[in-house]
Formats: structure tokens, C-alpha cells, sequence
């Protein structure tokens, strides 16, 4: 195993405040996305959004690491520059999501079961070769009248242990995403609860497979009502019951934990890193940070639409979230004023 390697790659994806940036959506989820907007949907729209992300300026400043889609990896700018190549160059790793999506889990129904173990090994070794430094799996655990069942958090638990160890084995950092979806009205005692036994099961799962923790990063969701619960909670609410949750289940030997926003606006997934930041850092084990996709690309994907025109804008806009989230890793957040944050960028530039 490539340990040294492992867990310098693993600290640079959550030192100097940085987060990552989750780029990946399959074809469906783009499309459904673009399709919502009036955005066609096509190969050459979905490359054209992607170099808008990638070319980005300063976007290196907040993001440590982007996790692009297979079929990003393959693609150019229009100039014919890698997109690989233009995020090396601004100083952001690239990763790959390399599950193949969340499938019907047989004999639980409404339970699902992520795919894609069947010649990762070869997949993986391809991405390593093209640059990727590190890899992300999804697994989805739903909350509903009598699920989850053991058997879908024991069989999601496996299958992320087991693409976590394949990973490691050709030197790529797995994100291990277990993610309790916002679906639904149920508590956030409830959320609490189930992502509780999610991740004990998950590290039970990981050491089973002889996983380096301290090459790997976690990707939960925090602990928040279901998105049609009639009791919604305050911002330090969530940060308690989402620090008190990963703080139980969480070794320490953990490099980071990088939240999905899972469906939170922008404004409140930077809200409650930020909250958990002001409250816990100091007392932490492991770096608390972000792996948004939504809550970081929505608001520039509203403006660009799929025009060149709009494309400055656009990024003005994804540049804005980044900084914000760069914020709530300092604790410093506040939606109406972040000027302070980009004296702090410059100081540790230099
Ligand atoms: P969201 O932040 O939009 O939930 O996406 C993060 C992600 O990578 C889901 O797998």
C-alpha cells in the first residue's frame, strides 16, 4: 500500500481551510438539473458547464480537491486543454466518482444498494494513470417507516469497505460516503439516530477490510429534520447533534470529515459548517470541511444556463460559495460580510 502517500494526499484535500468541490453528477442528475433551467441537454452542454467550473478564476484559493464524473475526466476546454490539466494547474487534485449509482436493494423495498464493485480494480488503476489522486463512492441509506433494515446498512457498509480498500491498493484516497438522505419527515432525533448505527457499522466494516483510516476521508450528511418535518432547528442545533454524532462514531485516527450539502440551500450548508467550526474546532480530532456540490454550484448554474455570455457571472458566483464555505471552516461566515476572509487567503499565501 502506498501509505505515505495516502495520508499526504488525504491532509492536502482538507488543510488550509480548503473543501472540495463535488462535480460529478451522473448523466441523469445533470440533465435532470439542466432540464429544470431550460438547459439542453448534451455532451458539448455538459462539457461547456464543466469548463466553466474548472476555469474558474482563483477558484484554488478555497478548493483543495474536485471530484469530476468519468465523463469529465475524458473531456477538454474548448482550447483542447485536459480539464484534468486545468485543475492540476490551479493547484486543485482531481478525484473521480466511480460507484456506478444507488440501485433497487433486492428484497427491501425502497432500500438501496450502490453498484459498481465488479472491475473497479482495472478502473481504478486507469484513473490513478490519468492523474486522479482520489476516488468517491455513494452509498444511500434511507429513512422511512421501518428502514433502514440492517440488511441495507450492513450491504452499503461492505460495499464502500470494499471499494475503499481497492482504492487504497493503487494509491487513490477513498471519499467513503454513506449519506442518510434529507427525504422525508422524520426528526432530527430520528437522523441522529440512524446515522449513528450508519457509521458505527461503516468503521466496523472498514477495519474489517484492514482500511487506513488515516488515508481515507468521511463524507456524511449532518444531522438535520427530514426536509418535510414540521419542527426545523436552529443552525446550533445542528452543529451540536452533528458533532455529538460524528464525535461517538468517528475514530480519531480520521484525517477529515467533508459534509455533502444533500439538499440544504447554500446559505444554510455554509450556516452550519459554520456553526460546528465556531463551537467544536479547537476540540476536534479531525478537520470539519465540505464536499458540496449543490450548495456550491447551484447558485452559478442558475446564472450561466447554459450561455457563454453568462459564464463570468456565473463564475463570480461559484468563486462567492467557495469563499464562503473557506469561511465556515474558519468560523468566520457570515452571509452578509466575508470581506475579512480574503486578507486571511492573502496571508497564508505569503
Ligand atoms: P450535494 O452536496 O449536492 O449533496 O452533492 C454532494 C455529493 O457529492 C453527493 O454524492
Amino acid at each position: 500500500m502506498k501509505t505515505q502517500e495516502l495520508i499526504s494526499t488525504a491532509r492536502l484535500m482538507v488543510d488550509n481551510h480548503k473543501g472540495i468541490l463535488a462535480m460529478d453528477e451522473s448523466f441523469p442528475t445533470c440533465n435532470k438539473r439542466f432540464a429544470k433551467l431550460g438547459i439542453p441537454q448534451t455532451v458539448e452542454t455538459r462539457r461547456a458547464y464543466r469548463e466553466m467550473i474548472v476555469t474558474t478564476p482563483g477558484l484554488g484559493e478555497f478548493i483543495s480537491g474536485a471530484i469530476l464524473f468519468d465523463e469529465t475526466i475524458r473531456q477538454k476546454t474548448k482550447d483542447g486543454i485536459p480539464m484534468i490539466k486545468v485543475l492540476i494547474d490551479a493547484g486543485i487534485i482531481p478525484g473521480i466518482k466511480v460507484d456506478t449509482g444507488a440501485k433497487e436493494l433486492a428484497g427491501h423495498p425502497g432500500e438501496k444498494i450502490s453498484e459498481g464493485l465488479d472491475g473497479l480494480r482495472e478502473r481504478l488503476i486507469e484513473y490513478y494513470q490519468m492523474g486522479a489522486r482520489f476516488a468517491k463512492w455513494r452509498a444511500v441509506i434511507v429513512i422511512g417507516e421501518g428502514i433502514p433494515s440492517k440488511a441495507s446498512t450492513i450491504a452499503n457498509s461492505l460495499t464502500l469497505a470494499r471499494y475503499a480498500a481497492l482504492c487504497q491498493e493503487v494509491g487513490l484516497v477513498p471519499i467513503v460516503e454513506p449519506e442518510v438522505l434529507m427525504d422525508g419527515s422524520h426528526t432530527m432525533e430520528r437522523c441522529f439516530e440512524v446515522t449513528e448505527e450508519v457509521l458505527h457499522e461503516v468503521f466496523n466494516q472498514l477495519y474489517i477490510q484492514g482500511v487506513l483510516l488515516e488515508g481515507m476521508i468521511l463524507k456524511p450528511n449532518m444531522i438535520v429534520p427530514g426536509l418535510s418535518c414540521p419542527k426545523q432547528e436552529s443552525d446550533n442545533k445542528v452543529a451540536d447533534a452533528t458533532v455529538n454524532c460524528l464525535m461517538r462514531s468517528v475514530p480519531a485516527a480520521v484525517p477529515g470529515i467533508t459534509f455533502l450539502s444533500g439538499g440544504q440551500t447554500s446559505e444554510l450548508a455554509s450556516a452550519r459548517l459554520n456553526a460546528m467550526n465556531v463551537r467544536f474546532k479547537s476540540k476536534l480530532p479531525w478537520e470539519l470541511s465540505f464536499s458540496y456540490g449543490r450548495a456550491l454550484q447551484q447558485p452559478a448554474l442558475e446564472i450561466w444556463l447554459g450561455k457563454e455570455a453568462n459564464v463570468p457571472e456565473a463564475q463570480k458566483a461559484l468563486h462567492h460559495r467557495a469563499k464562503c464555505n473557506y469561511a465556515a471552516r474558519c468560523g468566520e461566515y457570515n452571509s452578509k460580510e466575508i470581506v475579512r476572509i480574503a486578507h486571511q487567503v492573502k496571508k497564508e499565501e505569503n
